[in-house]
């Protein structure tokens, strides 16, 4: 009988996995029957922008966390599939740090090229999936949004790739439920135009608060404070930004801080990161982690070491992103496949695991992190066919990007990179990122510059 195999979610890392299977079958190999569930409308993950917020048209909680003028927040260089470049989706070579419905073309592009489409149950998000020892099946159970109907099929492998950048983490400080202005989370952040004019504070001091900062000292902010619990982010920030150690309490409309400050603010954003949450996976199989590199349970990242007909993708914490979903998505089905066999035993999987903590556990600066991510990449495509890439060239590349940041947040994204998969240069953008305002697709490849010419 042909083995069945769900892939729920079908985001950047489902996808992957489809592209995975695809490959295989376009080289000759038998490949399984697949159901991909998606409980959106469209592919694209959170790069299928939303403007919803809380629930969605069919009472689901808004998977979506990205916002309009949401640029790459890295060079595309260090994000670009081995097996479908930039060049050959958009035919000429465009600028290093595209905005999001830019980078959703280009992961479109490649599905479709592909032509997976067909595999995937959009508008049906996944209910529950428990699995059974005597007959080794998984039952999947599903709401059907298009004939609202619930139903249930058998798996003999599952595939989660959900995401994890979702489900708010959202602390309470004191104050909150009689502060007179708006909070929300990064999670229902849309529009920084919302906030022109506006004293804005954000609390976190990760990537959401740096760049929903930036976002809205671009769209006209008149002020902004960031605040932080372990570490500030110390970058040169614009005059009226400031950074301050945590928030202790609100009032009305002030926010006091650990170093005795306080100001006026208008609106509150919690950049408080996310949580992984699974609440459609029976207790057996849910993994439970932080938003870390290393996350315990999961052989070489992916396969889940108590019952290993069940996988997780994506599920680090992300300095690489699409070409490690890819690496991930190749190792999984060919663990599927037979062609990669696991350690015979439990305990030597944990054992390989903790290696990978313990060296997680040494890691203190930022190139040390993406060092490690590259390496633990290049361990799982070297198992594979995937696509060897210039992993060190990606590590430059990163390190490059950093020093720009450090030099200036508000500049970064105006540098260039050279492509590690083609070796072709990238055109500098033809309008400054702080001026860009417009960031359709179409402003984006156009070779019309935004800044007003004097005279
Ligand atoms: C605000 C923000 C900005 C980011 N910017 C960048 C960036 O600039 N560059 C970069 O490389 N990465 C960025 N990322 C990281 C991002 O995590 C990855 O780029 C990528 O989207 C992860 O892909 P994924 O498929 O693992 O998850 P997702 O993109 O989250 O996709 C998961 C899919 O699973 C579906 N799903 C979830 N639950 C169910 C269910 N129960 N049943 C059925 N379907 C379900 C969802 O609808 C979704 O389509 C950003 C993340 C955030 C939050
Ligand atoms: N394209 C883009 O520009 C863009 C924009 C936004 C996000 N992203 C992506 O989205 C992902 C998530 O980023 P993220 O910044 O949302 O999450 P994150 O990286 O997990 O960071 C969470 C932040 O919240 C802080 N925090 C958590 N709980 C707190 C509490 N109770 N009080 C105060 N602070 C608290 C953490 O502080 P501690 O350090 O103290 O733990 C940390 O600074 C990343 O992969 C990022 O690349 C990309």
């Amino acid at each position: 009988m042909t083995k069945r195999v769900a892939i729920i979610g079908a985001g950047p890392s489902g996808l992957a996995q489809l592209r995975a299977f695809q490959s295989a079958q376009a080289k000759g190999a038998e490949i399984p029957e697949i159901v991909c569930f998606e409980k959106q409308s469209d592919w694209g993950g959170l790069w299928n922008y939303s403007w919803r917020t809380g629930l969605d048209e069919h009472g689901e909680p808004v998977h979506g966390s990205m916002y309009r003028y949401l640029w790459s927040n890295g060079p595309k260089e260090c994000l670009e599939f081995a097996d479908y470049s930039f060049d050959e989706h958009f035919g000429k070579p465009i600028a290093s740090y595209p905005p999001r419905e830019v980078l959703w073309d280009y992961i479109k592009g490649r599905v479709e090229k592909a032509g997976v489409r067909d595999y995937i149950r959009f508008n049906t998000p996944v209910r529950n999936i428990t699995f059974d020892d005597s007959s080794k099946l998984f039952t999947v159970t599903v709401h059907d949004h298009n004939s609202d109907t619930v139903y249930s099929e058998a798996f003999d492998y599952v595939v989660c790739a959900s995401g994890h950048f979702s489900t708010p983490r959202v602390p309470e400080f004191e104050g909150f439920s009689t502060f007179g202005g708006r909070i929300l989370h990064a999670h229902d952040f849309r529009d920084a135009l919302e906030f022109k004019d506006k004293d804005i504070l954000l609390v976190g001091s990760s990537y959401s608060a740096e760049d929903i900062g930036s976002q809205c000292y671009k769209y006209g902010a008149r002020s902004l404070i960031s605040c932080y619990r372990t570490a500030p982010m110390g970058y040169k920030w614009p005059k009226n930004w400031e950074e301050k150690p945590l928030l202790q309490r609100v009032d009305t409309d002030t926010a006091y801080f650990a170093d005795g400050t306080s100001r006026k603010i208008d609106a509150i954003i919690l950049c408080t990161g996310y949580l992984h949450h699974f609440p459609f996976i029976d207790e057996s199989l849910r993994l439970k982690t932080d938003n870390r590199l290393w996350a315990m349970d999961l052989y070489k990242g992916v396969v889940w070491e108590h019952n290993t007909q069940m996988f997780y993708l994506g599920m680090q914490d992300q300095w690489y992103t699409f070409n490690m979903f890819d690496a991930q998505a190749w190792y999984v089905r060919d663990v599927i496949m037979g062609t990669i066999t696991l350690p015979a035993t439990k305990e030597e999987m944990v054992a390989n695991s903790m290696e990978w903590r313990e060296r997680e556990l040494t890691l203190e600066t930022a190139e040390e992190m993406f060092t490690y991510q590259g390496d633990y990449i290049l361990e799982l495509i070297e198992a594979t066919d995937y696509p060897t890439f210039d992993i060190e060239g990606v590590r430059q590349t990163f390190l490059e990007w950093k020093h720009h940041k450090k030099e200036n947040i508000m500049t970064f994204r105006d540098f260039s990179f050279r492509s590690l998969m083609t070796g072709t240069m990238s055109p500098p953008h033809h309008t400054p990122w702080i001026d860009a305002l417009d960031d359709s697709l179409e402003a984006y490849l156009s070779d019309k510059s935004e800044v007003k010419q004097a005279g």
